[in-house]
């Protein structure tokens, strides 16, 4: 499964880029509006620090806004994807971005039957987000397993499962289990995903022992 880093702070994509195991970072307009910066100088930044694909979302509610928008932002650089919500209007974007070459990542869904019309529009990838169910009382991670066994019936379907809106370390261990493409995770649920109170136990020991050995 790939992480993507879900977040638009630059010196936060930086840190966790270092780990070696962020393979792309997904924004949307809510995370550019957090870090206070013109958008395409975020995008551009974030595209020298990571080489996968990078997610910069259009604004626009049609399509021809939405193309307008796309242009210069897959201009940025080549691993730029063009994120759009799903509406109508974004299937038609997308149908037109995709055809032209540009990736797409439809965005915004919560249901198998968007899911499988992000698809047929010929979506790169399409975002379901787990935890806006989770918080309304349903059941996020139940919609990634139905969306994983729609497109495994039709080997036509190229496009690939990225969860988003991820509340917790379980809900990327639920998305590995399920066999998601790609999980986007924000910074601190990195922290959670690595921490564990028996590898830090296990390393005071480890340093205790080392010393004591070095005394003797
Ligand atoms: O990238 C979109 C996304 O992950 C949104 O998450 O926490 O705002 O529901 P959230």
């Amino acid at each position: 499964m790939q992480i993507f880093l879900d977040t638009a702070e630059v010196e936060s994509i930086r840190k966790y880029a270092a780990w070696g195991v962020i393979d792309g970072v997904t924004t949307n307009p809510s995370l550019i509006a957090r870090s206070g910066r013109v958008f395409e100088d975020v995008i551009a930044e974030i595209c020298g620090i990571v080489e996968g694909p990078i997610s910069a979302e259009v604004t626009a509610l049609d399509t021809a806004g939405m193309l307008e928008q796309a242009a210069p932002l897959a201009a940025i650089a080549p691993n730029v994807i063009i994120k759009v919500p799903l509406t109508p209007e974004g299937l038609r974007a997308t149908q037109v971005l995709t055809g032209g070459g540009t990736k797409v990542n439809v965005t915004l869904c919560f249901s198998a039957t968007q899911a499988l019309l992000a698809a047929k529009a010929g979506a790169t990838y399409v975002s379901p987000f787990v935890g806006r169910l989770d918080d309304r009382g349903e059941c996020g991670m139940d919609l990634i397993e139905q969306i994983l066994q729609v497109y495994s019936h039709y080997g036509d379907f190229r496009t690939q499962v990225l969860v988003a809106s991820v509340r917790s370390a379980d809900h990327v261990r639920q998305a590995g289990l399920l066999g998601a493409d790609v999980c986007t995770v924000p910074p601190k649920i990195l922290d959670e995903m690595i921490q564990h109170d028996l590898t830090d136990s296990g390393l005071a020991a480890f340093l205790k022992d080392w010393e004591s050995a070095r005394k003797a």
